[in-house]
Order: structure tokens, then sequence, then C-alpha cells
């Protein structure tokens, strides 16, 4: 099955293009719009602080697990696990993943949406004429509300995903990254400058990095390890996927080490963009889930040059957005391609349709199925939590006690020295004891203290 479909499968181009790829992925709407409003709600600096070590100590050895995986199969990742471990259970690892996609693009797709429409909305300048966050709260209400409306950017969102997947591999997902990601890094760095340079600055940049303990409990680090995860693409294997893609020549290690890099340097440098701004302007930091779409515009509209900055800000979130659904797009087609024998044309314009049906009644949880609520929650929340706080978790302990003890530290070692590539001392034997005994014990508690009542 793999060689027969390696021709509709394609591989990067070149390792600068994985590397992007597989950040683009990784940072989407969980950097710019997720973490910025968990560290306003979780108390700034500390929370940082234990998110940077959720990072490098769990998501780290996982995404190396991962890509490990990816390559040595050249498969998806119902295919990975089913060549290393042939009738096992732990096939079940890979279809959870490919649910798990299928599920998280089905919502991701829907805010997706809301920030193509504050692009277009910023440009008209609609979303620029606030005197208060009270306001751009309503607007932003008005808007989600409406079915029409939101239904047609959440279609646009998915219709752009398709378009760039359709062209696969290397001349899609990789040549849209390369452009891309940069891009995305140097507006970040213009913004960085805007806001900090605004009277009052200084205050957010204090509540930012200045880490007060007294504000962490263990919920909070239950929440600041499950946006390791989100922002990480693990868990659903995403990164076996795209590590599927990578040729033996690749040095997986530190590959791995810039993916991680890279995003968190974006989630560190949008707090950057953020905090300031929002200080500045004498707002509150704990605004939750509105406080890019409702609180910004506010800040916009009273900021010199304010609708330049707007437009640049929602363009950024939507091209993150985009690179990260391409991602949870490409999970899916690839097992229709590899497993099924589907030619991509015709896996990426069915899965992309369903995804974006199974979508829209999660677009249409703030308006016309508002009300519909079973247990006190709507469609949309019910797919984002089964997603996020059970597949996720579930499937990144899996895949760590996987690698760790059924296919084997040492089979993994051989995979990642291919091609003269050395695993150095103690980066090798740290990662071994990781994989094995830290990553899947303290995923296993994130996931029974979210499971027990
Ligand atoms: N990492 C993406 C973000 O931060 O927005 C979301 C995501 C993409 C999660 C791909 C999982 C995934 F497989």
């Amino acid at each position: 099955m793999k060689t027969e479909n390696n021709n509709q499968r394609g591989f990067w181009g070149s390792r600068l293009g994985f590397i992007l790829a597989a950040s683009g992925s990784a940072i989407g709407l969980g950097n710019v719009w997720k973490f910025p409003y968990i560290v306003g709600e979780n108390g700034g600096g500390a929370f940082v602080l234990i998110y940077l070590v959720c990072i490098f100590i769990i998501g780290t050895p996982i995404m190396l697990a991962e890509f490990t995986l990816g390559r040595k199969t050249n498969l998806n990742p119902v295919g990975a696990f089913a060549s290393l471990k042939p009738k096992s259970s732990f096939i079940g690892i890979g279809y959870m993943g490919v649910l798990a996609g299928f599920l998280i693009l089905s919502f991701y797709g829907v805010v997706g949406g809301w920030t193509i429409a504050y692009v277009v909305k910023s440009v008209t300048g609609s979303v620029l004429s606030f005197t208060s966050p009270k306001e751009a709260g309503a607007f932003f209400g008005n808007f989600i509300s409406n079915t029409g409306e939101t239904l047609f950017y959440h279609a646009l969102f998915m219709g752009v995903c398709i378009a760039i997947v359709l062209r696969g591999i290397h001349g899609g997902i990789e040549k849209a990254c390369n452009i891309l990601m940069p891009t995305l890094v140097l507006f970040l760095f213009l913004l960085m400058i805007r806001s900090l340079t605004l009277d009052g600055a200084m205050e957010g940049v204090a509540f930012y990095l200045y880490p007060d303990f007294s504000k962490i409990n263990g919920n909070t680090v239950l929440i600041a390890l499950g946006q390791a995860f989100f922002s990480l693409s693990l868990g659903m294997g995403c990164m076996i996927t795209y590590g599927s893609y990578l040729s033996d020549k690749e040095n997986l290690t530190s590959s791995t080490f810039y993916v991680v890099i890279f995003d968190t340097m974006i989630a560190l440098l949008v707090g950057m963009v953020i905090f300031p701004a929002v200080f500045a302007m004498g707002l509150e930091p704990a605004e939750g889930p509105s406080l890019v779409f409702s609180v910004l515009p506010t800040v916009f509209t009273s900021m010199p040059m304010g609708h330049v900055v707007a437009v640049i800000f929602f363009t950024l979130l939507a091209i993150a957005a985009i690179t990260s659904g391409i991602s949870l797009l490409e999970v899916v087609v690839a097992y229709f391609i590899d497993q099924l024998g589907w030619q991509r044309k015709k896996a990426v314009l069915i899965v992309g349709l369903a995804i974006f049906i199974f979508g829209v009644p999660s677009g249409l949880s703030f308006g016309a199925m508002a009300d519909i609520k079973l247990a006190g929650m709507t469609f949309f929340d019910h797919v984002d939590n089964i997603a996020s706080n059970y597949l996720l978790p579930l499937g990144g302990m899996l895949t760590a006690v996987f690698v760790g003890w059924v296919w084997g530290t040492k089979n993994a070692h051989e995979e990642i020295e291919k091609h003269k590539n050395i695993f150095k001392f103690p980066w090798a034997q740290c990662w071994e004891f990781l994989i094995r005994y830290i990553t899947p014990v303290a995923v296993g508690i994130v996931f029974l203290a979210k499971i027990l009542p």
C-alpha cells in the first residue's frame, strides 16, 4: 500500500519547507486567539512559566515520537500503527486521531471563518468605530448569531483549505507555508513595536512577564498542559502525517526543536502584542474568548494608524488559522488516500465537504441553535470538548506508551539516527526517560482530572 500510493502522497521539497509547514500547523488560533486569553484569565506570568515547562517536558518528546512514527512508516496515523503492530488494538490510536482531526476542523473552520470576516470588516472599517469594548462585543455577538453571514465565511475558510490541500504536499501546503509563515513573524514584530510604544504599555509587560504564583492552582496547571497539546498539534497524529512526507536524510531532532521554538516564540510574541495594548487601554486582561474579536477592535479604533493595524492583525489571525486548518484536513485526507486507495482529488473534495457539513451546527451554535443544549452545552461546545479534552490527551498518552514501550525506544533510536544523524548524549537518554515515564504519567493525570468529577 505504501509504495503504490506514494505518487498520490508526495514529499516535502526541502527541509525548510517541512519545518515551516509543521510550524504552520502548530501556529494557529491556539497561539494567536487562545493563548493570550487564557494567559489573561489565569494570572499572567506564572501561567506562562508553567506552560513553557509543559511544552518542553511533555510536548517536545511527543512531537519527536510522532515525527519518528511518521517517517518510519510513511503513512497516516492509522497506517502507521497498523504497519508497526499489525492487528493490535493500537491501531485505535490512529482512528482516534483521524476522528479528532475531523471533529476539530469542523469547529475550527467556524472560528477560522470569523477571522476571515474580521479581515473584511476591518478593511471596510466596520469594526473600527467603537468607543468601548462593550460596543465591540455587541457587534461581535450580532455577527456570530447571523446564520447567513457566518455560514458564508465558514464555507469560504473551508474552501481555501480544500483548494490548498488539493494541490498536495509540495505544491500546495509547502508553498503556502513558505510565504505565509515568515510574513506572520514580520507582522508580529511590527505590531509588537507599535504595542510597546503605547503610553502605559509597561504595565502589560509586567503582568505578562512577572510570575505571581499566588494565582496558580491545580486547575491552572491542567489548562496549561492542555494548551501545550493543542498548540503543538499533538495527540491526533497530525505530526505523524507531516513526518510521513519527510525523507530519510532529515534530522528529526533538530526539526522538532525548530518547530517547538517557532510555535512557542509566536505565542510569546502574540502576548507581547496583546497585553501591553490591553493595559495601555485600561482594559481587562481576563476578557475571555472574545478578547481578540471584541476588545482589540476598540484598541485599534483609538490607536494612531489603527485601521492599518487592524487589517494586519486579522490577516495574521486568518493566515495562522488556514495553515492549521490545512494540517487538520490533511490528516483525514491521508487516511483515505493510504488506507482506502482514493485519489487525492476525490479524498479532499469529499472529506472537505463532509467536515464542512458536520461543522454547520457548530456555526449555528451562536445563533439559530444557541438554545439547543445538552447538559448545558451547545453543539460547538460538545465537539470541542470531546476532541480537545478527551481525544487529544488520550491520543498523546497512548502514542508515548506505544513508542516508549511497545514499538520501543530502540527502534525509534534507529529511525532517528538514519543517514548518520546522531541522537547525542544526553538528549537521547533524556528523551527516552521522558517518553517512557514522565510523558504518559503527566498526560494520564491531566486526562483523569478531566474525566473524574
Ligand atoms: N495547533 C493548532 C493551533 O494552535 O491553532 C490547532 C491544531 C492543529 C490542533 C492541528 C491539532 C492539530 F492536529
